[in-house]
C-alpha cells in the first residue's frame, strides 16, 4: 500500500458514546516550540501535539540550532534567545504545514542568516506573498519565482528596521510572522488588524514576558511589539484542539442516540465560531468546566444527538473564528433542514486544498445540492431525507477534507471512499482509532 496516498472507507455508524480527549491544539503547539526557542533557557511543554505539521516546525527550529527533544511525556526546548539562530545547513522542508513555513520565515527574516524553505505539493501551491511582502519591509530579501510560491530563499536582514503594517487579509499566520520578526528588530513594530484572528501568539508572547501591547481602536486592534527585549522561559500545557474536536462534535449531532463529552478543549473566543454556529442551527451542545490555562480558555464540550438541525446563514464576520471548520460544518449542513449559507469564505480557497471546490465537488458526488461562488457556498440540507453517498472523494492530501468526508460516510446510505487520507496525520494522527472507539466504522483499504 502506498502510505502517502492512503485510501479509507467510511461506513454506517452506531450511536457515539463516551468521554474522549482529542489531540492537542496545533496552533498553540507550533507557537510553544517557537517561543521556547526564542527564550533563554529551558521551556517544558506538556501535551504537545505530536503530528507531522508540528514536527515540521520542530525540525525547522532544530535546523536553526535549537535543541528540542522529548523525555517521558514532556517536550524540552533549550532556547537560543532572540537573535541566536544559526544558519541551516540544508533546505527546510515544511511538508504540508503553512503555519510552519510562514512563522519560520518570519523568524529568519530579521536575522542575518540565509535559509531556503520548501514543502509538499500542496504547500508549494499556496500563496506566500502574504508574508513575503510585509517581511520584505523589514529589509529581508526573498528570492522566489514569479508567483511567489515555494521554494523560497530568504536572506535575513542584517540591520532590520521596524514596520507598521495593516493586515490586508485576516490571517493569524501573517500577523504571527510579523510579530516574531519584530522581536529581533530595534524599535517597535506594529500591526493593525481590522478583523480579529486567533491571538495565541499575542497571548503566549505576553506569558513569556515579551514587550507586547494590544490597543483597540474602534473595531480594529493595533498590536505592537518592541524588539530586543529578552523573553523568559515558561511551562506550557497545550489544550485539546477545537478544530479536531469539531469532527466528533458533528458526528454526535448527526447520529441518533449519541452522547459524548470531549474533555479539555481550547475555546479561545477567536476560535469558537463553530460552536456558536452549531448552537444557532439547533445543536444540543453544553460547555462545562470552564477554566483558564496559560491565558487560554479551556472547557469540556458535552454533545448529544440533535435531530432538529436547521440551515442558517453564517455571519460573514464570523469566518476568521471558524475558518478551519467550514468543511465539517458543510457536512453537518447537508443533514440540516433548509439551506446553510456560508459567505465571506474566500480564504478557504488558499488552504491545504481549495476547500470551497473540494467540499462542493464531494457533496455533489454524494447526492447533496450545493451552489458554489468565488467566496460563498450554499448547502441545500436534506433534512430527514437520507444522503446517498457511494462516492469516491479525492481529498487532495488535505486532512480536513479527508476527515470531513469520513464523517459524511458514517451517515450516508452507501459508504464513502476517501483517497489521499494519509494527510490526516498532519493534525489528528489517531483520528480513525478514536472515531471508531466512539462507534464509527472507518477502515483503511488494503491495496
Ligand atoms: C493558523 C491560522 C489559520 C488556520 C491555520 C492555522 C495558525 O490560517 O487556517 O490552520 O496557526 O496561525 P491563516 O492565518 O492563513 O488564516
Amino acid at each position: 500500500m502506498n502510505k502517502k496516498f492512503q485510501t479509507i472507507i467510511s461506513g454506517n455508524s452506531s450511536a457515539l458514546k463516551g468521554q474522549i480527549y482529542v489531540p492537542s491544539d496545533k496552533s498553540i503547539s507550533h507557537r510553544a516550540l517557537i517561543l521556547g526557542s526564542l527564550a533563554v533557557g529551558k521551556t517544558i511543554i506538556s501535551d504537545l501535539l505530536e503530528s507531522e505539521d508540528v514536527f515540521k516546525t520542530a525540525n525547522g527550529l532544530k535546523a536553526l540550532g535549537v535543541d528540542i527533544y522529548k523525555r517521558g511525556n514532556e517536550w524540552f526546548v533549550h532556547g537560543v534567545g532572540i537573535g541566536g539562530f544559526c544558519e541551516p545547513d540544508d533546505i527546510i522542508d515544511c511538508g504540508n504545514s503553512g503555519t510552519s513555513v510562514r512563522l519560520l520565515m518570519g523568524l529568519v527574516s530579521t536575522s542575518p542568516i540565509k535559509a531556503t524553505f520548501t514543502g509538499d505539493e500542496s504547500l508549494r501551491n499556496r500563496p506566500m506573498d502574504r508574508v513575503v511582502e510585509p517581511l520584505s519591509e523589514f529589509g529581508a530579501f526573498f528570492s522566489t519565482n514569479y508567483d511567489c510560491k515555494l521554494p523560497i530563499h530568504v536572506i535575513g536582514s542584517n540591520e532590520p528596521i521596524p514596520i507598521n503594517y495593516i493586515l490586508k487579509i485576516p490571517s493569524a499566520q501573517v500577523k504571527s510572522a510579523i510579530l516574531l520578526a519584530g522581536l529581533n528588530v530595534k524599535g517597535t513594530t506594529s500591526i493593525t488588524e481590522n478583523e480579529a484572528t486567533r491571538d495565541h501568539t499575542e497571548k503566549m508572547l505576553e506569558s513569556f514576558g515579551a514587550n507586547i501591547k494590544v490597543k483597540r481602536k474602534g473595531l480594529s486592534k493595533i498590536i505592537s511589539v518592541s524588539g530586543f527585549s529578552k523573553i523568559t522561559t515558561s511551562a506550557i500545557k497545550v489544550p485539546g484542539d477545537i478544530s479536531s474536536a469539531a469532527f466528533p462534535i458533528a458526528s454526535a449531532c448527526m447520529i441518533p442516540n449519541s452522547e459524548i463529552v470531549i474533555k479539555n478543549v481550547g475555546l479561545n473566543p477567536l476560535r469558537d465560531g463553530f460552536i456558536d454556529t452549531l448552537i444557532e442551527m439547533g445543536a444540543n451542545i453544553k460547555i462545562e468546566n470552564k477554566n483558564l490555562e496559560n491565558g487560554e480558555l479551556v472547557a469540556d464540550i458535552h454533545v448529544t444527538y440533535s435531530p432538529n438541525l436547521k440551515g442558517i446563514e453564517v455571519p460573514k464576520e464570523r469566518s476568521p473564528r471558524m475558518i478551519d471548520e467550514y468543511p465539517i460544518l458543510s457536512i453537518l449542513a447537508a443533514t440540516a433542514k433548509g439551506p446553510t449559507i456560508m459567505d465571506g469564505i474566500k480564504e478557504l480557497r488558499y488552504k491545504e486544498s481549495d476547500r470551497i471546490s473540494a467540499v462542493s465537488d464531494g457533496l455533489k458526488r454524494s447526492g447533496v445540492n450545493v451552489s458554489e461562488k468565488q467566496d460563498k457556498l450554499t448547502i441545500f440540507g436534506k433534512g430527514n431525507q437520507k444522503i446517498k453517498g457511494g462516492s469516491i472523494i479525492d481529498a487532495s492530501n488535505d486532512h480536513r477534507i479527508a476527515m470531513s468526508f469520513a464523517i459524511l460516510g458514517s451517515i450516508t446510505e452507501k459508504s464513502v471512499e476517501i483517497r489521499g487520507a494519509s494527510s490526516i496525520k498532519t493534525s489528528f494522527p489517531n483520528f480513525i482509532d478514536l472515531m471508531n472507539s466512539l462507534g464509527l466504522d472507518i477502515s483503511i483499504l488494503k491495496s
